[in-house]
């Protein structure tokens, strides 16, 4: 077997203008003119490109002009995503704003709203009178886990005005008979931890009209919902992973807290929701017929691998699980009522504070002892299917407070020269790059080398 390195460094413009569904990390939008050069050269025929791991569906939006393109993720809420960027419906401005009217005239959508009514009136309390030097409501407020996480009991003895609130709230709910009702889950399981009460309630609006619409626009209502939700958020990076933090390690109130809660909770759903909407409604279509599945990217392959001319992939690389960083998206797409995963603390199993999804799937792509298996399933299926294959990998550099990858390129180029004859590697270089600082779970922009490996028939 041969390893042809040619070694080909290319330099490439970053697309500042093109469109980011959602801050994601590890987005190859600046990258899909080298990885489309790679893919054309692995398999010139022009036919079906399936995006394995597509996730915000950047790469296969953008080839989606070229060739048709089948996009794959474990994830619901990255189908709904690419099916958005991929078949957009047609949109007037008049019917975008009658569908944000829709979310506002909404019988549950207006029910759910009065039954929150307390706790939105007294969130807007706790910040003004943060704004005005006491913070001890507020942090309260923060710190507290969101209704869904609650015990039913701990509403028996209210013993603060936030418990009086929640109390009132939990009380409204069960007498509207929504307190497990798809109609409020965002404001049950994250109002007030990662958006405002008010912002989470619009949420569960406009996600209530998308899904009593027609199949071809639903997806764009969703990822609209979505796309908003990523920038309403309320936490450092604009990622689900942690919430934010009112203190810092003394104890002592962070003096950031009330710029950045007024910042981002003052922010207006149904305007976002509604820009957002116009923009997915100028999306190009793909050409052909598109195709998003939520699938394991194995049984992708096994069930479609003869629609398929080339297989372009960008599995996760580090520790960090994808679904701990978007779960909140993943249960506005499903809308259900997920159990919570515990935390030891203090000897005792608590929720975890972030609220995450007990079932959040753990891939195997990021755990050290399993990766290696997943990546040669995947060159010897592809292989088997005698499919090309171009890889993305994001290459770790050493020290430089990172996350370190948890399979080396080395690795990876062993495992490749095992199924194919011929593999080349080729690096993109020159962009920044949003890289996650583990220590305090910080985005920093740095100089990043982007490797991709292209795997001939
Ligand atoms: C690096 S991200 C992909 C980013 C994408 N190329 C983009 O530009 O937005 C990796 C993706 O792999 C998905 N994933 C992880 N394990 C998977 C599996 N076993 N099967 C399918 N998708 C998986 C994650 O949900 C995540 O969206």
């Amino acid at each position: 077997m041969v390893l042809t390195s040619t070694d080909s460094r290319i330099q490439i413009d970053e697309q500042a203008s093109a469109f980011r569904p959602i801050y994601y990390l590890g987005c190859k939008t600046s990258f899909t003119s080298a990885i489309k050069t790679a893919i054309d050269e692995v398999d010139p025929s022009g036919g079906r490109l399936v995006d394995l791991f597509s996730g915000t569906g950047s790469v296969g939006a953008a080839l989606g002009a070229f060739r048709e393109v089948t996009t794959v993720d474990v994830q619901e809420y990255s189908r709904v995503l690419c099916s958005a960027v991929l078949s957009p419906p047609v949109l007037s401005q008049a019917e975008i704003a009658n569908i944000v009217e829709r979310a506002l005239q909404d019988e549950s959508a207006k029910q759910a709203l009065w039954c929150l009514q307390p706790l939105i009136e007294y969130e807007r309390e706790c910040i003004k009178t943060a704004a005005i030097g006491d913070f001890n409501s507020l942090v309260e407020l923060i710190e507290s886990p969101p209704l869904a996480v609650r015990a039913i009991t701990e509403f028996e003895t209210p013993s603060t005005r936030l418990d009086d609130a929640s109390c009132e709230v939990s009380r409204r709910f069960h007498e509207a008979g929504l307190w497990q009702a798809a109609e409020t889950t965002v404001s049950r399981y994250f109002g007030g931890l990662y958006f405002s009460y008010a912002q989470a309630a619009m949420l569960d609006a406009v996600l209530t009209v998308a899904d009593f619409s027609g199949e071809q626009s639903r997806n764009t209502l969703k990822a609209a919902a979505l796309s908003a939700a990523s920038q309403l958020v309320n936490t450092v990076g604009k990622q689900f992973a942690q919430p934010i933090r009112p203190r810092d390690k003394s104890g002592a109130v962070k003096s950031s807290l009330v710029r950045i809660v007024q910042r981002d909770r003052s922010l207006d759903t149904l305007e976002l929701y509604q820009t957002w909407l116009g923009r997915y409604a100028t999306l190009p279509r793909a050409i052909g017929r598109p195709q998003a599945l939520r699938q394991d990217y194995l049984d992708a392959i096994a069930q479609n691998a003869s629609s398929f001319s080339v297989i372009y992939a960008d599995p996760p690389y580090t520790r960090d699980h994808y679904s701990r960083f978007y779960h909140v998206l993943e249960t506005m797409c499903l809308r259900d009522n997920p159990a919570i995963s515990q935390v030891m603390k203090n000897g005792n199993l608590t929720p975890s504070r972030g609220a995450y999804r007990e079932d959040r799937h753990q891939s195997d792509f990021c755990i050290r002892s399993t990766a290696p298996t997943a990546f040669e399933a995947l060159f010897r299926v592809a292989r088997g299917h005698d499919l090309p294959l171009v890889l993305s990998y994001s290459p770790h550099e050493a020290d430089d407070g990172t996350h370190p990858r948890v399979v080396s390129m080395s690795q990876i180029i062993e495992l490749a020269n095992q199924h194919y004859n011929r593999v080349e590697i080729c690096a993109v270089d020159g962009v920044k790059h949003n890289q996650l600082n583990r220590s305090g779970l910080r985005l920093k922009m740095r100089d990043q080398a982007e490797i991709i490996l292209k795997c001939y028939r």
